[in-house]
């Protein structure tokens, strides 16, 4: 019981990312600049994937909310299922970031940063906004349990996106 209701904390942020590459395409963030002659983020991250997949997680909270108000009432809710949706997308931007500095191309396999980016961000972005609603319900087994099961869990999604033709590469 209390596994399933990590898995719906964190769902939000799994929606987000997943979404992402569903709506994602167009504009990249970075506008196709460059920065010490490698691009700053690339082309895999786009406008339309971060707001759209934000947009998608923040749907998808509200939803969660509605049937268990694990995320609690009003603007209270809103933050957390915000910092969820935007800190997975956030995440997987600075995840990107990095990659472009150490050289990594576009898609180029990033074993495990490439699968626990999202969570990350959705950690630190939920810390930033309510520190107490984090301490609360992210517990360190919560933590741990969700840092196991997602790369799995993302690994099986990108593999379907993968075959849909969705994405370019399996991971
Ligand atoms: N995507 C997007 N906007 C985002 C995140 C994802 O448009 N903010 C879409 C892009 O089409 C991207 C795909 O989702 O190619 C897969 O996302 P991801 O694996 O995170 O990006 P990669 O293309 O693998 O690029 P990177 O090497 O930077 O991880
Ligand atoms: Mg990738």
């Amino acid at each position: 019981m209390e596994l399933i209701k990590a898995i719906l904390l964190i769902f939000p942020a799994y929606v987000a990312n997943a979404s992402a590459v569903v709506i994602g395409g167009g504009k990249p963030i970075d506008f196709g600049k460059t920065w010490r002659g490698k691009p700053i983020f690339g082309k895999g991250k786009t406008w339309r994937g971060l707001i759209g997949g934000c947009l998608c997680g923040i749907a998808t909270g509200c939803l969660i909310n509605y049937f268990t108000s694990y995320f609690g009432n009003g603007i209270e809710a809103f933050t957390v299922i915000f910092a969820l949706s935007f800190g997975a997308l956030a995440g997987d931007l600075i995840k990107s970031f990095i990659k472009r500095r150490i050289g990594k191309k576009r898609g180029e396999k990033w074993i495990i940063a490439d699968q626990i980016d999202f969570l990350l961000g959705a950690f630190l972005f939920t810390y930033i906004l309510n520190k107490n609603w984090f301490l609360t319900n992210f517990k360190l087994h919560i933590i741990i349990f969700l840092l196991i099961i997602t790369p799995a869990i993302h690994l099986a999604k990108n593999i379907i996106a993968y075959l849909l033709k969705l994405k370019k590469v399996p991971w």
